[in-house]
Formats: C-alpha cells, sequence, structure tokens
C-alpha cells in the first residue's frame, strides 16, 4: 500500500508585507533582497490567523479538493515549529475545527524538513494499513519567531500553512531518503519562548529564529543533490523521467544552484518564493497546491519532494501522482 495524494490546499494571510515595508524596518532595500534570495513580498498572519486556523483552513481546503468528509479522515500530522500553543498540538487544533472525529492527530517538529518527514510518517502508517487516510499539514506563523530588528533573518520568513489528503492505494510509488546532521544544530536555531517565572527579563535575543546563513546555505546546495541523487539510485529511476523537482523554498539562488548541480533545466524546478518567502514546513504543500491547481501534474508523473533546514535535517522523496 502507498499514500497516494488525492488532494492539496493552502491558506494564505491576507496580510502583504513586500520588500520596501521591510526597508523602513531594518537596514536593507528591494534591490538586495530579490538578488540574494528572490524574495519580493511575505504574508504575514493577522491575530485571528493563527498556526491553528491556517492549519486547518488549508486541511478543509485539501479535503474539499478530495471530495472527502473529515470525518474520513484516520490520521492527522501537523508539521510545525511555530504553534500557538504548546498543548493541545495543532493537528488536535485542527481536528475540532474541521470536524475530523475519527482522526489520530499529533504534530512533528522538523523544521523546513517538517512537511517531508510527516509525510514519510504518514506513508509508513498507510503502507502498514494502521491507517487509510491521512491529512499533512505544514503550517507556520514564522512572524512570531522572527526578529524583526535582523536584517540577516527578517527579510526571508513568511507565514501561511498547506496540506495534502493521503489515500491507501495498492497502486503507486513512494520512495524516500532521509538524513539528519545534528551536530550542525547549531547554524540555525530558535529556544522557547518560555522562561522561568523567577526570569525578569523582556524577549531574550536566542528565542528568535539565528541563522549563520552562509552555513546554511553551503549545507543545502551541497546535501539537497546529493540526496536526489541518492533517490533516483535507490529507484533506479532515470532523472529524465522527473516530471518536477518540488524543494522547499528557502532561497531561489538555493533552487538554481541545486538544478545546475543535477545538470536539470530550472523549468522543471518551480519556485513561488518571491511571493511567501521562506515558509518552512508550508513551503512544500503551499507549492504542491499551487501547481496542483493549476493542472501542472498528470495521473502518472513522478515527482521528487526535498527539504532541508534545522536540524539540521534533509530528504527527499519520489512519488507518483
Ligand atoms: O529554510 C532554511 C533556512 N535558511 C536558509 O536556507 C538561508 C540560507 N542562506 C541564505 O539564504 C543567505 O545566506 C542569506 C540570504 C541569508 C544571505 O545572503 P548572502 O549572499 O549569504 O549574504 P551575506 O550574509 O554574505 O552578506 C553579504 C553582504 C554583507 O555586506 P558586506 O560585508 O559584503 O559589506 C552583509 O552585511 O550583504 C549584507 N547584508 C545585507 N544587506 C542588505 C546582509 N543582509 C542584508 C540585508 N540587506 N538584509
Amino acid at each position: 500500500m502507498v499514500g497516494k495524494i488525492i488532494g492539496t490546499g493552502s491558506y494564505i494571510p491576507e496580510q502583504i508585507w513586500d520588500n520596501e515595508k521591510l526597508s523602513h524596518m531594518v537596514d536593507t532595500n528591494d534591490e538586495w533582497i530579490r538578488e540574494r534570495t528572490g524574495i519580493a513580498r511575505r504574508h504575514i498572519a493577522g491575530e485571528e490567523e493563527t498556526t491553528a486556523y491556517m492549519a486547518a483552513k488549508a486541511a478543509e481546503t485539501a479535503l474539499q479538493n478530495a471530495g472527502m468528509k473529515a470525518a474520513e479522515v484516520d490520521l492527522i500530522i501537523a508539521a510545525t515549529i511555530s504553534p500557538g500553543e504548546i498543548m493541545p498540538c495543532t493537528s488536535c487544533e485542527v481536528q475540532k475545527r474541521i470536524g475530523a472525529v475519527n482522526a489520530t492527530c499529533f504534530d512533528l517538529n522538523s523544521a523546513c524538513t517538517g512537511f517531508l518527514f510527516a509525510l514519510n510518517t504518514a506513508q509508513a502508517y498507510l503502507g502498514q494499513e494502521i491507517y487509510h487516510t491521512a491529512v499533512i499539514i505544514g503550517a507556520e506563523s514564522l512572524s512570531h519567531l522572527t526578529n524583526w530588528e535582523d536584517r540577516g533573518t527578517c527579510i526571508l520568513f513568511g507565514d501561511g500553512a498547506g496540506a495534502v489528503v493521503l489515500k491507501a492505494s495498492p497502486e503507486g510509488r513512494y520512495t524516500q531518503v532521509t538524513h539528519s546532521s545534528g551536530e550542525k544544530g547549531s547554524v540555525l536555531t530558535c529556544t522557547s519562548r518560555n522562561q522561568p517565572k523567577y526570569v525578569e527579563n523582556s524577549r531574550a535575543p536566542e528565542t528568535y529564529m539565528q541563522m549563520d546563513g552562509k552555513e546554511v546555505f553551503k549545507f543545502a546546495v551541497s546535501k539537497v543533490p546529493e540526496v536526489i541523487r541518492e533517490l533516483l539510485e535507490k529507484t533506479e529511476t532515470d532523472s529524465g523521467k522527473i516530471h518536477r523537482y518540488i524543494l522547499h523554498q528557502a532561497n531561489e539562488r538555493i533552487v538554481k544552484s541545486v538544478a545546475k548541480r543535477l545538470g536539470e533545466e530550472m523549468e522543471k524546478f518551480p519556485v513561488n518564493i518571491a511571493d511567501y518567502g521562506n515558509t518552512s514546513s508550508a513551503s512544500i504543500p503551499i507549492l504542491l497546491d499551487e501547481l496542483n491547481r493549476k493542472g501542472d501534474f498528470s495521473q502518472g508523473d513522478l515527482l521528487v519532494l526535498a527539504g532541508f533546514g534545522a536540524g539540521l535535517s534533509y530528504g527527499a522523496s519520489l512519488l507518483e501522482w
């Protein structure tokens, strides 16, 4: 059994902050941000648009797209590093909001690789026939973890959510390759927001995302092509057969570099970072949903999904649409 994607959905907050707005907040400018990252604007969640709210909206649209009722869902996994609450988990909140009364729900934190790892986890459950239908969500309110006085990070991130519906099927393909490099964890960090009650201070700097951008960049451009090659070798798949490579949207230059290192045309590597910035675990499902709604996928198309991020962690999955 393989979990086939039978529906996709996403939710993008209404509020848009363009590069021009950021140039009044920190010492930066539109030209630099576009050239170095490909980002033109990002969406910022309003007060009502909590991580769970966006996740539930994305799940609802994915279920509509799949033509399924919430009560038919057996499993919900939400990947997030920016839940509104530590407990209850975001996926239980989604369950409540959409009425998925029969689902088992839990969250998964693997930062920008989170959606991919959640998808892999669901595949294991569906493959073993423990569950038959699953909703996998990537949802982030990164604006809450962003230090808006740090130009090294604040230009990169945005908020949003994406989701897919999986149904167990006897036909189809799904293979994954994953890796983690915990020893490199210090290059991308964010500690818990909560301070012991006796500590009296305003928000500590380490409670915002902190990043050695150059190190993360080097890691991504070397490891992502490597893991994609490993996946293609493992599955004995000719790269010419891949319809699209759906990469985590962290920086357009990273995507271009991966395409070049793999000797592939950029048209196989869709990019939407200009509109959303880096939405961490939400970036892959948002892009999948955009392409699906444009009618970019046909039955039988082979897709490679690739994620990378804090941990450090990275992975790639091959699936048949
Ligand atoms: O999801 C995974 C998480 N993160 C990533 O994947 C991020 C990976 N890293 C990156 O995308 C890039 O490293 C950044 C976009 C963060 C930075 O780009 P860069 O080309 O590595 O820039 P840099 O840090 O080497 O800085 C180049 C110059 C420096 O000035 P000098 O020393 O050359 O005079 C910086 O001070 O650009 C300056 N700079 C800026 N200028 C305007 C750094 N940030 C900014 C800024 N606006 N926001």
